[in-house]
């Protein structure tokens, strides 16, 4: 409506209609300091601002703090609010409050939003701008500065003519200086190094150490991949990382090969330790798990392929997060519980997963689930043309490392229900 009786007017005299429309209906008019600033600065200065969260290479463009800033994108704000790509959040609304980093803006909001930049999208009063937000500088750790930073051992060269590639390094064991005894981790935060790092896998290990297998043990510490932040446990929650353990980098750098493209990176890892003197006890030792299925093929051109997987709880277990993971083609993921008492529900619907934004659903309240739960997995993979980010859809496509294959891993950390009593001597070592 608004588009079309501008059509034919020269920009003054639609002006000046604004204006007119504006002026009938003082009340009414929106303005940035008063009704804009304050949504952004609680939804999108985080990131839009100079030196904004790097969420693992994912960086907003610009800064969204002034109305200088703001004002030249008020049309596609207008575009990205209304449509909820901004801010970025994938989990479906029927899980709205349940996760700690949700992000988003109510429809009222929304509504503000939009209704400021098709009335204008005029500066208001500065005397009614809320005080600028201070951000606390952490030197860009997202989970507060590390008492432990490990990098990978040297600087390692991402030559121009790679396009994926995983290759692993492991650093010595952690000295005495770095790591005086066992502690409990309270957040990890892996940090890529330049802007070719995909993801990292990290793990670490303790020489000497086997498992059933006879293959040397490696300790689950999280993962990082575009769109993650890093993880701080809950008090009374913590990750173990040994005395004397080595750190494994499983990286996965991806870029466009060509001439110039190859980088340096030292990617890192930061630690925050719990303080055994000042910080509660450790009651829950967490644990990460992999629900997966290695074995599926999507055939060609096909737009909806589930496939599915899911791990069965034998003691009762209380769930922090959960993290879908798949590549290019995939769609929609789902993870839902089944009870022993025959009822099911639904933990978690990403309806539109974005392979760029990988997050981790972390509860506000940590999810119980009794003895003999069983939680599936469930995936759908768009192998057609209309997947704009499918590299190749004439081609069947299965399990395989490189982003242009796929993957099938529903993450799951969690730790016992019953809290480990001071007598199992979670906290001596
Ligand atoms: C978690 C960090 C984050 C938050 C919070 C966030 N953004 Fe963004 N935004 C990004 C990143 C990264 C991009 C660029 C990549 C992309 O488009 O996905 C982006 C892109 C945009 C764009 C598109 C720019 C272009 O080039 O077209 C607009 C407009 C935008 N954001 C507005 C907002 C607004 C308004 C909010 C708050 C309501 C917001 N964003 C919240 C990270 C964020």
């Amino acid at each position: 409506m608004f588009k079309k009786c501008m059509g034919g007017m020269s920009v003054l005299s639609a002006l000046v209609m604004i204006g007119a429309v504006a002026d009938a209906a003082p009340k009414e008019r929106l303005t940035f300091t008063k009704d804009i600033m304050p949504i952004f600065q609680e939804n999108c200065v985080r990131c839009h601002r100079a030196g904004g969260d790097n969420i693992s290479g994912m960086v907003a463009p610009m800064s969204l703090e002034t109305f200088q800033e703001v004002r030249p994108w008020a049309k596609a704000i207008a575009k990205v609010v209304s449509s909820k790509k901004m801010p970025p959040w994938f989990a479906d609304e029927k899980t709205h409050g349940v996760f700690s980093n949700e992000r988003g803006l109510t429809d009222q909001e929304i509504g503000v939003v939009v209704s400021w930049t098709q009335t204008g999208a005029v500066r208001g009063n500065p005397k009614d701008a809320p005080a600028p937000v201070i951000f606390q500088s952490s030197n860009g750790w997202l989970t507060g500065e590390p008492d432990l930073i490990v990098r990978m051992p040297e600087p390692y060269f991402v030559a121009d003519d790679v396009e994926d590639l995983y290759v692993d390094f492991v650093t010595e064991p952690l000295t005495d200086e770095q790591l005086p005894e066992t502690v409990w981790l309270r957040s990890i935060e892996w940090r890529g190094d330049s802007d070719v790092v995909h993801h990292i896998v990290g793990a670490a290990s303790i020489d000497g150490e086997k498992g059933e297998s006879g293959l040397p043990t490696r300790y689950s510490l999280g993962s990082i991949a575009p769109g993650e932040e890093g993880t701080n446990y809950p008090e009374g929650y913590g990750l173990l990382l040994r005395k004397g353990s080595r750190i494994h980098f499983n990286m996965h750098y991806h870029k466009e090969p060509g001439a110039g493209s190859g980088q340096f990176d030292q990617s890192m890892v930061g630690f925050r330790f719990w303080d055994k003197n000042k910080d509660p006890e450790i009651t829950h030792p967490v644990e990460r798990s992999k629900i997966m299925n290695t074995s599926f093929e999507i055939p060609p051109g096909q737009p909806n392929w589930e496939v599915g997987a899911s791990k069965t709880f034998n003691v009762g277990t209380t769930i922090l997060s959960l993290h879908p993971h798949m590549h290019m083609r995939g769609k929609d993921a789902e993870y839902i519980a089944f009870y022993p008492d025959g009822t099911q529900e639904t933990l978690v619907t990403v309806p539109n997963y974005d392979f760029n934004w990988q997050l981790d659903y972390f509860y506000n309240e940590p999810k119980r689930v009794p003895a003999g739960t069983r939680v599936e997995f469930t995936v759908h993979y768009d192998n057609s043309a209309d997947n704009e980010y499918n590299p190749d859809h004439t081609i069947p496509m299965g399990w395989g490392n490189p982003t242009t294959s796929e993957m099938m891993i529903g993450y799951i950390s969690y730790t016992n229900t019953e809290p480990l009593a001071p007598s199992e001597g979670p906290n001596d070592f």
